[in-house]
């Protein structure tokens, strides 16, 4: 279940979204960035943040998983790669949060052994109390405490992404 109003609004997640891009923007000024999106999680924060960034864009995805319910499983499974060529590019990937760290871990080192020119990692959320492995972040939205949330793409059990908030779950008992 949901509680309570709202732990981030419609707004403050549109305000840190352009925010955010204007940092991107700025840093990558002249450049062409390929952006990958961490799906399924971050498809909502992906969508919003590509259209707020001023630079020429090409983008791609990857399928992760690595969460049962609300507790991370310590393996991240990939279903769907990236097919754009990575080698030689500039690469932003884009996730929804980071909590232990260990399925961005296994995604960034897996695009770095393809060559990349550069790679960045944004992430909309941080659970650093959690973190398990030190992954660098470069941009961060906002940090969180450990609490489950869901919304703006975020999940418990594939529901609740479509909420155009970010709320705290708290499981029925
Ligand atoms: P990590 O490997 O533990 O860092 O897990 C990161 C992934 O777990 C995220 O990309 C999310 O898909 C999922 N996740 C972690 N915390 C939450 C949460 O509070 N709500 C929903 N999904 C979460
Ligand atoms: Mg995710």
């Amino acid at each position: 279940m949901i509680t309570g109003k709202p732990f981030l609004t419609t707004e403050q997640l549109r305000d840190k979204v352009v925010e955010l891009a204007e940092t991107i923007s700025r840093d990558y000024a002249g450049r062409e960035v390929l952006a990958i999106g961490i799906l399924k999680g971050a498809f909502v924060f992906f969508a919003d943040i590509i259209r707020a960034l001023k630079i020429t864009v090409t983008v791609d995805f990857i399928v992760a998983s690595s969460y049962i319910k609300t507790s991370s499983t310590g393996e991240t499974k990939i279903y769907y790669d990236a097919r754009e060529n990575i080698a030689g590019r500039d690469v932003l990937l884009i996730d929804d949060i980071i909590d232990t760290g260990i399925s961005l871990n296994h995604i960034r080192e897996k695009i770095l052994s393809m060559g990349p020119a550069s790679l960045k990692v944004c992430v909309l959320l941080d659970k650093k109390e959690r973190r398990i492995v030190d992954v660098p972040v470069d941009y961060i939205g906002f940090q969180i405490p450990n609490n489950f949330v869901v919304g703006y793409g975020l999940d418990y059990e594939n529901k609740y992404r479509n909420l155009p908030y970010i709320a705290t779950f708290k499981k029925e008992t």
